[in-house]
């Protein structure tokens, strides 16, 4: 089958790989129909991990189930299916109290598993024709058939959960104020999940006018860090105070003001993002982080950044009394009731998804999706 794989630093080819088979009667391989490329993939596409060429990249899949394993028991060959970006049992203590993120038993020696990721296993990614996926009647999450909100439900497998989980991080509740840090598709999603959870204020902070310009859209107020101090900004249009919550969806990549949007060519404060937050929220307030931190950066802007130690102003954190939390999304704890509400049409994530393009075209996506260009916001690849 054609897949996309990853070759070094700024490259990927569409390439053939051996197809994926059933390897565990649990296993089902699904015939990809949508596969999206994330933000986070751009981390190891721009050499910013530990990942070796040769992997299969995509971990935002769906499609239509091809073969069924002798035990599977709740799916059949034709279903269309979502599938969580996190690979999970669903039987390990952390699946079991609703943390799918942090399953122990799909990646051995680690909490966590992922398709087509460094450090997350050996499952192979869905920007692919097929893809395996194990455990399959705890990882696929049903869809009605057909081929309607095709966009919207492939951003179940990431970006709309991720989006959710860091209002739900944030504690984020009805009429509070709140600043998203980073318009890219997480936050996007971040902010159209506060709307959801009926925040009253929402300030999304970016530098690249097109996500700027989505944000809006949604009701957003924009602000633009090349334009001044983002916190100050937001501190002056609300009469000198901060906001309830923040959510950071930057992460580590995170560009200095003024320095170019392009992932390999910015300048990067890996913990500027962190500390505005500290700066923006009031006091007794939360921060919610799903934007991306590792603990192995070979592209570190000095020695302690390259093993993930950032200088935090935590003395404000603690006067303020602040309460934070991160993670990988547990993607399995929300994408069912999303998926309900983008059928009773309540939700519609899709208006994020700015480019689908073929396969054969990925190596070209990730270029234009890496240096934030010509409005690309966020790809899906169709086989
Ligand atoms: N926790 C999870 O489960 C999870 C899941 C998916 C993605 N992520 C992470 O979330 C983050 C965002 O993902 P994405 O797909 O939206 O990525 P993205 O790279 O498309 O978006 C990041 C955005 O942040 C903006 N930005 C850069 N520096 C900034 C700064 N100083 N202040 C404000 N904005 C700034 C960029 O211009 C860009 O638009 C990434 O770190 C990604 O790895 C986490
Ligand atoms: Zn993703
Ligand atoms: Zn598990």
């Amino acid at each position: 089958m054609r897949a996309v794989v990853y070759k070094g630093p700024f490259e990927v080819a569409v390439e053939n790989v051996p197809d994926p088979t059933l390897k565990h009667p649990n296993d089902v391989i699904v015939k990809i129909t949508s596969s999206c490329i994330c933000g986070s993939d751009l981390h190891m596409y721009e050499g910013r991990t530990a990942a070796q060429p040769g992997i299969v990249f995509g971990h935002e899949n769906m499609g239509l189930i091809q073969e069924v394993g002798s035990a599977v028991k709740t799916l059949k060959v034709g279903d269309r299916v979502v599938m969580p970006f996190n690979v999970a049992c669903g039987f390990c203590k952390n699946c079991q109290r609703g943390f799918t993120g942090f399953c122990t038993t799909v990646n051995p020696g680690f909490a966590g598993g992922a398709y087509g990721y460094v450090s997350m296993g050996p499952w192979g990614g869905g920007q692919a024709e097929y893809l395996q996926v194990p455990f399959a009647d705890f990882n696929c999450l049903p869809l009605p058939p057909g081929s309607e909100f095709e966009s919207d439900f492939a951003l179940l497998a990431d970006i709309f959960p991720t989006g959710y989980h860091g209002a739900v991080l944030a504690d984020v509740s009805p009429g509070e104020s709140v600043a998203v840090f980073g318009a890219g598709p997480v936050g996007i999603m971040a902010a159209y999940s506060c709307a959801i959870r009926g925040a009253a204020e929402i300030y999304v902070v970016d530098h690249v006018q097109e996500r700027l310009d989505k944000a809006s859209e949604l009701g957003g107020i924009p602000i633009n860090f090349d334009k001044g101090d983002p916190v100050q900004q937001i501190k002056d249009r609300r009469g000198g105070e901060g906001v309830d919550k923040a959510i950071d969806a930057v992460g580590y990549q995170a560009a200095a003001p003024g320095s170019s949007a392009a992932g390999g060519e910015q300048v990067e404060v890996p913990n500027i993002v962190l500390n505005q937050l500290i700066d923006v929220v009031n006091p007794t307030g939360a921060l919610g982080i799903p934007g991306l931190y590792v603990p192995t950066d070979p592209g570190g802007v000095d020695e302690n950044a390259k093993r993930g130690a950032l200088s935090l102003n935590f003395g404000q954190l603690f006067e303020k009394g602040l309460r934070l939390a991160t993670g990988q999304c547990n993607v399995k704890r929300y994408n069912a009731y999303l998926r309900d509400m983008i059928i009773a049409g309540k939700a519609k994530p899709g208006f994020v998804v700015s480019h689908t393009v073929s396969l054969d075209e990925a190596t070209d996506a990730y270029v234009k999706f890496d240096k934030r260009i010509d409005g690309y916001t966020k790809v899906i690849l169709t086989p």
